[in-house]
């Protein structure tokens, strides 16, 4: 265990991740990290996203496996991605270091994962210019005021038993809020009362498979089109690779 209370775990799938000994809880699925962040946040929702200018917001940054994932599906399908990410307690660089990720992503350089790491936090920086924009902001999520808007939104906070003030109603809300039309937001978690919570914001939520080891996911689209009952699964995107439940 290094001197923060992480320790290095190796997941089903042949990549790492961190446990937190002060949350009690592992940054990913022990089923695979690398598989469940490509299965939830990449086929669920970048590749649902028919544009291809597309702003994301991550809620957790932490180990920077879903930035590099994204990064590394920016580069294969000539998208031009802005990814800004909140963090309240950035991991130090040994740490991340440690998890062996720089060559999850072969179109990527070797670099490009401590790249995301060692990037200044609270400004824009292009990594990859007309592919890949990263904005790291130091900070609480649940007292964040969001001023951009996003197409696509990552919800990767810790489980709601472990952080229940980072699933409260209001916030999904002020995500809501901050949405364009047609935005996606998109989670592992599949309780019933995150459901309906994102429900009760305007969205419309879908349970859809989930990666190996979870039977189900979420995914909220925000439409205004109040009378035209529309699922990500019905309306235009680049590939529709996950079988809808
Ligand atoms: C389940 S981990 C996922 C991290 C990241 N997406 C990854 O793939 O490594 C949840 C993340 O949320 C961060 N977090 C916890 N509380 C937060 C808060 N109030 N505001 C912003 N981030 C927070 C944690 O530090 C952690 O990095």
């Amino acid at each position: 265990m290094d001197p923060e209370g992480f320790t290095l775990h190796q997941t089903a799938d042949g990549t790492g991740t961190l446990y937190s000994s002060k949350m009690q809880e592992s940054y990913h699925s022990l089923n695979g990290a690398a598989q469940e962040s490509r299965h939830v946040f990449i086929e669920a929702g970048l590749k649902q996203c028919p544009a291809t200018s597309i702003h994301v917001f991550e809620i957790g940054f932490g180990t920077g496996l879903n930035a590099l994932l994204t990064w590394g599906e920016a580069k294969r399908d000539h998208l031009d991605v802005t990814y800004t990410a909140v963090e309240a307690y950035p991991l130090p660089l040994e740490t991340t270091a440690s998890l062996g990720y720089e060559s999850l992503e072969p179109l990527l350089t070797k670099d490009a994962f401590s790249n995301l790491h060692v990037s200044p936090w609270e400004c824009p920086v292009v990594l990859e210019k007309g592919c890949f924009t990263l904005c790291k902001l130091k900070g609480d999520f649940t007292t964040q005021n969001l001023t951009d808007t996003f197409d696509l939104i990552y919800f990767d906070a810790f489980a709601p038993d472990k952080q229940p003030e980072m699933w409260e109603e209001p916030l999904f809300a002020a995500l809501y809020a901050s949405m364009n039309e047609n935005g996606i937001l998109v989670t592992y978690c599949a309780k019933g009362e995150v459901r309906r919570r994102l429900q009760r914001c305007g969205f419309l939520v879908e349970r859809i498979p989930g990666p190996p080891g979870k039977r189900e996911m979420l995914r909220a689209i925000k439409t205004t089109l109040q009378n035209e009952k529309k699922t990500v699964a019905e309306s235009p995107s680049r590939a529709k690779n996950i079988i809808l439940g």
